[in-house]
């Protein structure tokens, strides 16, 4: 059996002002009539998997019970975080929730915020993924890493392992390294970024868990044997006292940075985590100018712009690079090259309102 676990508790500050914390990114339609959410859970459409676990903050949870409805799923389970303590709690909140019974499923563990062009490709590579997983292997799925990007993961190649050369040993998980860092890993053609979605047994999460961060694994555990079931919804919440305990953590430092069980499989499918304006630039489709443009926008000797208004008209004249967001109650004007420099504004914003 295969459960999907969307985590859906991130704030998605880099895409400021369309993402505010009271709606996040995921829960935004921004490539279509689909929000990111409900893209994640269509995209599983053909695989033969159960209805997925959806964790997310307990603030969301009207908008995530509502986004899951739209999509006609008997809402699957959905666990409330009372706050947020990054991915490594948040997994093994979903493992600790698929094994209650003694079970011992497959995890695919996926974020709610990734853009994948190609459905078939991502599937062939979670079918690849299954023996490992099967195996007791931490499966996660690589990039071909094309820059020095220090938002990502990086995981060098080790042994190739079975036939399809599309599965190989971990050498190394390094998150999130710095500039010269991802500089000399892409000039050895070693490595891939890690896409941030892994296929694995619960029970090995939860086993690798307790041998790298028990501390983690206490604090979920105390927090979910003190459960609440909502009585009309599907809410489940976890005891707050124990969470608001628990390190904040990713899995990636947490586990895979440190396990010897990690496997990668490669995965050429179109992958983006819609990470910042320009990404999302990147994935849309552009007009002769090769702008992006979402609303009513007017532009003249103006070129590679991503521009989105809300409402009032917005006109661009002889400018280029640029990102610019208009909102109800807030404009970014911002280079290309600098978004992700819009985390600053957020922190200015918690720190002075
Ligand atoms: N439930 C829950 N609770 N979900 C969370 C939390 C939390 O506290 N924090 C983050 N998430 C969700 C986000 O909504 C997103 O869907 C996913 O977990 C990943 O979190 P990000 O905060 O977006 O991580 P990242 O992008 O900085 O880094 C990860 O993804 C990269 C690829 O996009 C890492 O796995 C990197 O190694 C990877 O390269
Ligand atoms: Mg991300």
């Amino acid at each position: 059996m295969i459960i999907p676990v969307v985590m859906a508790g991130g704030t998605g500050s880099r895409l400021w002002p369309m993402s505010r914390e009271l709606y996040p990114k995921q829960y935004l339609r921004l490539n279509g009539d689909k929000s990111m959410l409900q893209e994640t859970i269509s995209r599983l459409d053909g695989l033969k998997i159960v209805p997925p676990i959806l964790i997310c903050n307990e603030q969301h949870r009207f908008l995530a019970a509502e986004q899951l409805r739209q999509l006609d799923l008997a809402a699957g389970n959905i666990i409330l975080e009372p706050v947020g303590r990054n991915t490594a709690p948040a997994i093994a909140l979903a493992a600790l929730s698929a094994t209650t019974h003694g079970e011992n499923p497959l995890l695919l563990v996926l974020a709610a915020d990734h853009v994948i062009a190609d459905k078939n490709a991502f599937h062939q590579a979670i079918t690849n993924a299954i023996p490992y997983a099967d195996q007791g292997k931490l499966v996660t799925f690589g990039i071909v890493a094309t820059g020095p990007e220090t938002g990502y993961g990086y995981i060098q190649r080790g042994e190739p392992l079975g036939e399809n050369k599309m599965a190989f040993d971990v050498h190394r998980f390094v998150e999130k390294p710095d500039f010269e860092t991802a500089n000399n890993y892409i000039s050895s053609g070693e490595y891939y970024w890690n896409s941030g979605m892994f296929i694995f047994r619960a029970k090995t999460y939860l086993d690798e868990l307790a041998k790298y961060r028990p501390d983690i694994l206490d604090a979920c555990q105390n927090a979910f044997s003190n459960i609440e079931k909502d009585a009309c919804q599907d809410f489940i919440r976890v005891d707050k006292e124990a969470f608001l305990a628990c390190p904040d953590e990713s899995i990636d430092y947490a586990v895979m940075e440190k396990t010897a069980e990690g496997v990668v499989i490669a995965l050429d499918a179109g992958w983006n985590d819609v990470g910042s304006w320009s990404s999302l630039w990147e994935v849309n489709p552009k007009d002769t100018e090769s702008n992006c443009i979402t609303g009513d926008v007017f532009t003249h000797s103006t070129n590679n712009c991503y521009i989105n208004t809300d409402e009032k008209l917005v006109a661009a004249i002889g400018v280029d690079n640029l990102v610019i967001v208009n909102t109800k109650d807030a404009v970014l004007v911002i280079d290309k090259s600098k978004v992700q420099d819009v985390k600053k504004v957020v922190e200015y914003l918690k720190n002075n309102q």
